[in-house]
Formats: C-alpha cells, sequence, structure tokens
C-alpha cells in the first residue's frame, strides 16, 4: 500500500532509511517522526512524516506496525504532525496521496479533515515504477482549527 517501501524489506535499507530522514529532518526539507506507545517510550511502531515534494506543497505519509492498526494511533499520530506543521511552517495546504484499496489510510485523512481531490498518477518506486492514487488535501485555516478545538472541548 506504500509507494516508497518495498516488500519484502531488504537488508540494510532501515538504517539507510534512519539516516536519510535524519539528514532531511535536520535539513528542513521534511520532518519524519518515529511513533511510539505512551506507556512504551523508546520502541518505535511506526513513521510519520511530512515531506515538502514540490517547493510549498508538503506531502504527508505514515505507516504502522501491524498489531498495532486499528486502535486509533496513526489518526493520533497524523493529526498531530499535522498541527506541528501549521505551528512551525507557512504552507496553506498538506497534500496526501493513498491507493484506491487503501481504505485505513483513506479513513485516517477523512479524520484528519482532508478532502479527496481525484485520481492522479504518482511515482510508486517500491511498487515497480508509478500507480493511479486517490490524492487528498487539507487546507490551513479555521476549519482545522474548529474541528480540533471540538475534539478538545
Ligand atoms: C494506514 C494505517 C497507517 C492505519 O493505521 P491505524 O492506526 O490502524 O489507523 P486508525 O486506527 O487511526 O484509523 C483507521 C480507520 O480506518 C478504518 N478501517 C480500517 N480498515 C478498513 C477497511 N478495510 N475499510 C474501511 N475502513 C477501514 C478503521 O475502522 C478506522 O476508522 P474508525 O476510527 O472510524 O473506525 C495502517 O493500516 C498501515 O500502516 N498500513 C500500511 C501502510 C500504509 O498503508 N500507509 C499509508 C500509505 S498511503
Amino acid at each position: 500500500m506504500t509507494a516508497h517501501i518495498p516488500h519484502p524489506y531488504p537488508a540494510g535499507m532501515a538504517a539507510n532509511f534512519v539516516l536519510t530522514s535524519r539528514a532531511a529532518n535536520f535539513e528542513g526539507r521534511s520532518l519524519t517522526l518515529a511513533i511510539e506507545l505512551k506507556g512504551r517510550p523508546g520502541q518505535a511502531i511506526g513513521c510519520v512524516g511530512v515531506h515538502e515534494k514540490a517547493p510549498g506543497a508538503p506531502e504527508v505519509g505514515y505507516w504502522l506496525g501491524k498489531p498495532f492498526w486499528g486502535q486509533g494511533l496513526m489518526s493520533e499520530a497524523a493529526r498531530g504532525l499535522i498541527a506541528l506543521s501549521w505551528r512551525t511552517t507557512r504552507f496553506r495546504t498538506i497534500h496526501a496521496a493513498a491507493m484506491p484499496g487503501n481504505f485505513a489510510s483513506r479513513r485516517v485523512l477523512e479524520k484528519c479533515g482532508f478532502v479527496a481531490t481525484g485520481e492522479a498518477i504518482i511515482a510508486a518506486p517500491a511498487r515497480g515504477g508509478s500507480l493511479i492514487a486517490e490524492k487528498f488535501e487539507l487546507a490551513r485555516g479555521e476549519a482545522w482549527e474548529a474541528r480540533e478545538f471540538r475534539k478538545c472541548a
């Protein structure tokens, strides 16, 4: 279901991913964070990141270890990263893409307030080239603020 993570996952790729993610974080090109359970600090169970794929066009991406699916964890993690992105950047819109059959990911995006904008062909090197994905957008502004406020109230 991911464009950039191959399966099976080759030996050595994880270390390379961590190093390139750290470098991109340091240089401000993206922000990729490990996810850990509140009660189990220090053990990564997934990743969530936002990458400026084109200037001014950040895209959010994520994955979670299978044993942790279905507990609302990615919705919580993605919302946290989006809130941080609004606070620390001037981006007007955050983009996302999901394969048509990736209902869990589509639902995570929907719960974060993203709206579907139509299909597009995206680069998917881990899937052997390119594929058709559904694109999503989330706009900065009152809708997001009101939504988050309702959740806290
Ligand atoms: C996508 C992924 C991150 C979701 O993580 P998660 O922590 O399980 O997500 P959440 O529990 O926060 O939310 C999942 C939602 O999808 C719903 N869902 C799950 N499977 C579904 C399905 N087959 N059909 C419809 N809805 C589905 C859940 O019910 C939940 O919605 P709800 O809270 O309204 O009940 C996880 O499945 C994953 O890592 N998948 C592989 C990698 C991937 O697809 N990454 C995204 C690439 S775009």
